[in-house]
């Protein structure tokens, strides 16, 4: 449930709507409770041009933790995201995922990845891709069956099982996307504006649905996106990040709301959720400001 998940981010130490500097006590007992993603010092220079794309990034996202990653376009958000991946190299710095090198964990499969296009199969059924990584897994087939059963139906997709991709609409398609990452109960999720080509009500939905998915599976996400009320509705950690170079200037803790029973539209229309994206707002601002000096 979504509940334990934050739980289980509350006792790694986090405060209720709060923002600092990065780095400090939360981080060092998240460090402690095994971190899903430990950053240390990164640093990336992409060689043609010489384009300095982050540097000095340092980041621990604890187990079932949600953390966003929000700047404007540019400041190294999916050059962070793939250097987690192992889909993009560091100049500099280390990168641990799940206490081992962001390698091994690509080699073990222990994440799933969502970015803007659903990347799904044209030429495989819904059900086939959701299985898809599961066969990567070698996991049986009348295990595969099921646990793409459960997911659709999680998903609200059961009866579009035997369905192709293009016969989904994009909000469709992108949830057979998330619940495909999700497959095989990754404890780390990547999601690069996974919902950047949707309208606003699906969108909203979407959010939901993904909170409540990746509660139940427990799983820790690293979320990119340049939408604040995205960011503050889905995080338990927003962090800000400024461009040339990429660089996060603050981290605000939005936790707190969610641990209630309210509904989404009520935690969106909350004074908390409001005070939180003023926050968020005037972080990046800040940042703005800070390189413009
Ligand atoms: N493959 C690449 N080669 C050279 N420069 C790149 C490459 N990918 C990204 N960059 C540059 O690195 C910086 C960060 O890019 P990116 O991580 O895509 O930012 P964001 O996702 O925040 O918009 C930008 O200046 C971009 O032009
Ligand atoms: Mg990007």
């Amino acid at each position: 449930m979504t509940v334990d998940r934050r739980q289980a981010v509350a006792t790694a130490g986090q405060g209720r709507l709060s923002s600092g500097r990065e780095g400090g006590s939360d981080d060092a007992a998240i460090a402690a409770s095994k971190a899903a993603v430990e950053l240390v010092g990164v640093h990336k220079v992409y060689p043609a041009g010489s384009v300095t794309a982050l540097t000095d990034v340092s980041l621990t996202v604890g187990p079932g933790e949600f953390v966003s990653l929000i700047g404007p376009s540019g400041c190294g958000k999916s050059t962070l995201l793939r250097i987690v991946a192992d889909l993009e190299q560091p100049t500099g710095g280390t990168v641990t995922v799940h206490g081992k090198t962001a390698r091994r964990a690509r080699l073990d499969q222990d994440y799933g990845i969502a970015f803007q296009q659903s990347g799904l199969l044209d030429w495989r059924t819904v059900q086939a891709n959701v299985e898809l990584p599961l066969e990567l897994h070698k996991v049986p087939k009348s295990e595969r069956h099921a646990r793409s059963a459960e997911l659709l139906e999680m998903a609200g997709l059961t009866e579009f099982a035997k369905r192709y991709p293009a016969e989904l609409s994009g909000g469709m398609q992108q949830r057979v996307a998330i619940v495909r990452a999700l497959a095989p109960k990754p404890s780390l999720l990547l999601m690069d504006e996974p919902f950047g080509a949707l309208d606003e009500m699906t969108r909203e939905r979407m959010q939901g649905e993904l909170l409540r998915i990746a509660g139940e599976t427990e799983a820790a996400v690293v979320f990119v996106t340049h939408s604040i009320p995205e960011a503050v509705f889905l995080s338990d950690r927003v962090v800000v990040m400024s461009p040339r170079p990429g660089r996060i200037t603050e981290i605000v803790s939005t936790g707190g709301w969610q641990n209630r029973d309210a509904a989404d539209d009520e935690v969106r229309s909350s004074p908390e959720f409001f005070a939180a994206v003023a926050a968020v707002r005037e972080a990046l601002r800040n940042g703005h400001t800070g390189r413009d000096l």
